[in-house]
């Protein structure tokens, strides 16, 4: 009985020690287990004279219950602590400012060049592609450049296997194979805007890499005034309807009349500035009637078709419309940069 007693008291007094689980566990050992305090004095019941036997019984019963009570109270209360501690630790302020992500911004040279698409597939438009690895027949001769032309050297081109296949130098070459798909019976009204290739070195206003946006329709009775009235609603749409669009003539091999494409100073509205040159006037494209030996070669009769073709400078226009002086930009990868351009048109 007074075994029993002192393991009551050094239960109380172990217990009101324990500040981890495994030390609660190791008392379990230290009480319980094979060789424990209390499994020793139950062990004793069997020399217990007769008559104390019940009274020794309830007495084991109770320390046993004592300690299994305080087991598990204490247990409860360590793990309930552990819990909270790990809350605490993961506590999250929801009041504290959030890190913004990063958004992403569609390119303002995607941009222009998207805005041009969606006018020109209202007016039934088709958008093409044409490979930027090129043919010489379809990049030059098909467009009445034949070999030999000095033309071939005012468009300063990457050869890339002998002289037959090159990085095209212009988007025109998609007219040609757009013509041959049409089989010379169809009307055809295509839009193409792709990179394109010129060994130019780079600077502000020149890229060896840059964009074009080819134009061409083909159709019955057409003329330079249905090419005006195109060219005009773009240059419209794009730059608002206060500019005016100018036509001089120039000189393409593959289209009769050519013109150059200038539109009046959004800027300064004609009075001369330094985006303009102090003239009023920007050139934005090439354009003209196409050429009756294109039309022919690539399976259309001039005397029963006739069409009308442009190619926009795709940069130029975007540099125009964010005033970006400098082409680079384009193609620095610099996001921050680019994405500046965007934020200030979209705000
Ligand atoms: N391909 C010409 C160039 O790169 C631009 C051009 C001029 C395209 C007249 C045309 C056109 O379609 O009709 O300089």
């Amino acid at each position: 009985m007074d075994k029993i007693n002192d393991i009551k008291e050094l239960i109380n007094k172990k217990m009101s020690d324990v500040k981890t689980l495994e030390e609660l566990n190791n008392l379990k050992v230290e009480f319980l287990g094979k060789k424990g305090l209390i499994t020793e004095v139950n062990s004793m019941i069997k020399d217990v004279p007769k008559e104390e036997k019940k009274e020794f019984g309830i007495r084991v019963n109770e320390v046993k219950k004592l300690f299994n009570d305080k087991y598990n109270d204490i247990k409860v209360k360590l793990e309930s602590d552990l819990v909270n501690k790990k809350l605490e630790s993961e506590a999250i302020d929801v009041t504290l400012p959030s890190i913004r992500p990063v958004v992403g911004s569609a390119n303002i040279l995607e941009k222009v060049i998207e805005e041009i698409e969606e006018l020109l597939i209202s007016m039934g438009y088709d958008v093409v592609d044409g490979p930027e690895l090129e043919e010489d027949k379809y990049n030059f001769e098909m467009l009445n450049i034949p070999k030999g032309h000095p033309a071939r050297d005012a468009q300063d081109t990457f050869y890339i296997e002998g002289e037959e296949i090159l990085l095209r130098s212009q988007t025109s070459p998609v007219q040609v194979r757009t013509m041959l798909k049409g089989k010379g019976e169809v009307p055809i009204r295509m839009i193409c805007p792709g990179k394109t290739y010129r060994r130019d070195d780079d600077d502000a206003t020149h890229s060896h890499q840059f964009m074009q946006i080819e134009g061409l329709l083909v159709d019955k009775n057409i003329s330079l005034s249905d090419l005006k009235g195109t060219i005009d609603v773009i240059i419209k749409k794009l730059f608002g309807s206060d500019v005016e669009t100018r036509f001089r003539p120039s000189y393409y091999q593959f289209t009769e009349p050519s013109v150059e494409v200038d539109i009046s100073c959004f800027n300064c509205g004609g009075s001369g500035c330094n985006i303009c040159k102090n003239t009023g006037w920007i050139t934005v494209a090439g354009a003209g009637v196409v050429h009756p030996n294109v039309l022919r070669m690539s399976g259309y009769d001039p005397k029963v078709w006739s069409g009308f073709a442009f190619g926009f400078g795709a940069e130029r226009m975007a540099m125009l419309k964010y005033d970006i002086n400098d082409i680079r930009v384009f193609y620095n990868t610099n996001l921050k940069e680019l994405s500046n351009f965007d934020r200030e048109v979209d705000l």
